[in-house]
């Protein structure tokens, strides 16, 4: 059974299943590790420090960004992707196969499992079944904290600091996972302003609002784009979860209730806002947008691939 503990310091085969394992310095220790990879990676250097590894990735929903992003990371530092995708059906899964059998099938096979899941907490069994890493790519509606990674990296680059940072969470924040794990985040560090703004159905999980109110991070819910702060760091739009919808009229009620357009841009941004979405965008954030150069989705992805490459070289890379 493996330790989901705190990482305190050493990454060194760790589960990576929530924020709720980070302190300060272990993301700080993360930002510090970087650029590195940046350089390895932005040069297309060889690298070693995954040699004789291979990762399992099983994905049972639909991916390719994040899925991608996993594979070109671990592929760069030299290791090997054993790549599983819609196990529901190609594999076992489709006989009836427990989600531990099958986690225990690819445990003898890999070093570590990257693993995105329907149901929130199915990493966390996973990890329980098994003695290597399994990193969460994504369990339901609950955590997605690599995507979180990339994201405060990506505002410690642009800004030099995580703390007294004022952000704007829009759209769906009840089932969007990657906002739970980016809150999480940001409510490690002191004097954060975060303002959240979604049609009233799709407002932060009770719970979660109630955990991160005794956190050092001031929170405000608005409900209207006129309400956003004019001096904001950063906006994080996100895209209204419609697989998560019993009732598909309440989507197409709720999924373009808040669109990003230049137009906003111009009337709420400041010039050295950034703008930030975990993609994919289904209309939320208009194309026009991607001309501006405070448009910083691409770039926040290509973070991913570094941020991912930094974080396998220390669970699995030698110490
Ligand atoms: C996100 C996810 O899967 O939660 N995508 C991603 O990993 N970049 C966001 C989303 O799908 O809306």
């Amino acid at each position: 059974m493996t330790d989901i503990s705190k990482i305190n310091g050493d990454f060194s085969g760790k589960d990576i299943l929530s924020l709720d394992q980070f302190e300060q310095s272990d993301l700080q220790l993360l930002f510090q590790a970087v650029p590195e990879y940046k350089n390895l990676a932005d040069a297309n250097k060889p690298s070693t420090i995954l040699a004789g590894h291979v990762v399992t990735e099983l994905f049972y929903e639909p991916s390719s960004r994040t899925f991608g992003s996993f594979f070109s990371a671990i592929s760069r530092l030299g290791g090997t992707v054993l790549p599983i995708q819609n196990p529901e059906t190609v594999s076992s899964v489709a006989k009836g196969e427990t989600l531990e059998d099958t986690i225990k099938t690819f445990a003898s096979y890999s070093s570590a499992i990257v693993m995105r899941s329907k149901e929130t907490g199915s990493a966390k069994r996973a990890a329980l079944a098994v003695d290597v890493p399994i990193v969460n790519a994504g369990d339901g509606t609950g955590e997605h904290p690599t995507q979180a990674l990339l994201d405060i990296y990506t505002i410690f680059e642009k800004f030099g600091k995580t703390s007294d940072v004022k952000g704007v969470m829009v759209g769906d924040l009840r089932n969007g996972r990657t906002v739970h794990s980016l809150l999480k985040a940001l409510s490690l560090f002191p004097n954060n302003h975060m303002y959240l703004l979604s049609p009233q159905s799709l407002q932060l999980p009770k719970e979660l609002l109630q955990e991160l109110s005794k956190k050092d991070m001031m929170l405000t819910q608005i409900t209207s784009e006129k309400e956003i702060p004019q001096d904001a760091h950063f906006w994080y739009w996100t895209r209204v979860q419609k697989e998560r919808f019993a009732d598909l009229e309440e989507y197409e009620r709720t999924k373009h209730a808040f669109i990003l357009t230049p137009k906003l841009l111009k009337e709420r941004g400041n010039k050295n806002l950034i703008l930030m979405h975990p993609l994919p965008r289904v209309g939320e954030i208009e194309e026009t947008v991607d001309e501006d150069p405070r448009a910083y989705y691409f770039k926040q992805m290509r973070n991913g691939l570094y941020l991912r490459m930094a974080l396998f070289a220390k669970i699995l890379g030698k110490k």
